[in-house]
């Protein structure tokens, strides 16, 4: 399975901190925003990964992600031209895709936990119909959200309710079949001119092919679409670093911890970093394996 991590948008919602730069490269304490969402993939065990930029911005990705092969994964690079739906991925990202199954991850999702990895890896074991996750925040009127049955099955996916049919906010981070891309083909845009990730998942859902993993209290889900929420990130990491000593979030090691990279090859990675407690956490991690 490849996955498609999307990163473009004008991120009109933090203006002005996005008006020269993509949100996705803003700091969430300690390391880029883009980080989080990559380290997710990565503990989902795929390696190929379709970077989607504004095009104004994808250089200064490629200078962040490089190629992905000192992670020991592959990049490749793509624009949107314009932010016309999350849907839109599959339609910029079909060559490579290659009609496999596909994962998609927003950029400005982090995740934290135990829970998830297994989850995830499950779904690029048996990528069957689409998994989407649901997770119980005190605003889901700002998210797409699960509408339920009296015996928790999912009747529809509603995005930003003005009345919420649930507490059941669906997270960026999608499994899909191989159907997927011919499926987005067909998608029409919405009254607000776009590709919907919803409307997708409709689709699923009629042909009873979705299905919804509610996340339980092992997994933080954390967005960083306002002022505030951007903070509250931050301050989130900060505590669980501070208090663990562990980095959340780190590719480099995630990719030691999955074998991509061995421990030379950490160490070469956090040389340039060592100045940073960043860089001091991975060098240990290098020379102790802890
Ligand atoms: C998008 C999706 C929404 C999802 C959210 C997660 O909204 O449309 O369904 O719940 O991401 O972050 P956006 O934040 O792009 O408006």
């Amino acid at each position: 399975m490849r996955a498609i991590l999307l990163a473009g948008g004008a991120g009109t919602r933090l203006h002005p901190l996005t008006l020269a730069v993509s949100k996705q490269l803003m700091p969430v304490y300690n390391k880029p925003m883009v980080y989080y969402p990559l380290s997710t993939v990565m503990q989902a065990g795929l390696r190929d990964v379709l970077i989607v930029t504004t095009p104004e911005e994808g250089p200064r990705f490629r200078a962040l992600l490089g190629t992905g092969a000192q992670w020991g994964m592959a990049f490749t690079y793509a624009e949107q031209p314009s932010p016309d739906g999350l849907a839109q991925a599959f339609l910029i990202g079909a060559a490579f895709l290659q009609g496999g199954p596909a994962c998609l991850v927003l950029g400005d999702n982090l995740f934290h936990g135990t829970e998830l990895a297994a989850l995830t890896r499950a779904c690029v074991a048996d990528p069957a119909g689409a998994t989407i996750f649901g997770t119980v925040v005190a605003h889901p009127e700002r998210y797409g959200v699960l509408a339920l049955d009296a015996a928790g099955r999912v009747t529809a996916i509603v995005e930003k309710p003005e009345t919420p049919p649930s507490h059941f906010a669906v997270p960026g981070l999608y499994f899909y079949d191989d159907t997927v891309v011919t499926r987005a083909h067909a998608l029409r845009p919405s009254a607000r001119g776009e590709l919907e990730i919803t409307d997708l998942h409709a689709g699923y859902l009629r042909d009873g092919r979705l299905t919804a993993h509610r996340l339980g209290a092992a997994t933080t889900w954390m967005d960083t679409g306002t002022h505030q929420s951007l903070l509250e990130a931050a301050n989130f990491i900060e505590a669980i670093e501070t208090r663990t000593g562990l980095l959340v979030g780190s590719p480099e090691e995630t990719a030691f911890r999955q074998g991509w990279i061995d421990a030379a090859q950490l160490e070469a990675l956090a040389a340039p970093l060592a100045k940073s407690p960043y860089g001091e956490r991975l060098l240990t991690l290098a020379r102790t394996g802890r």
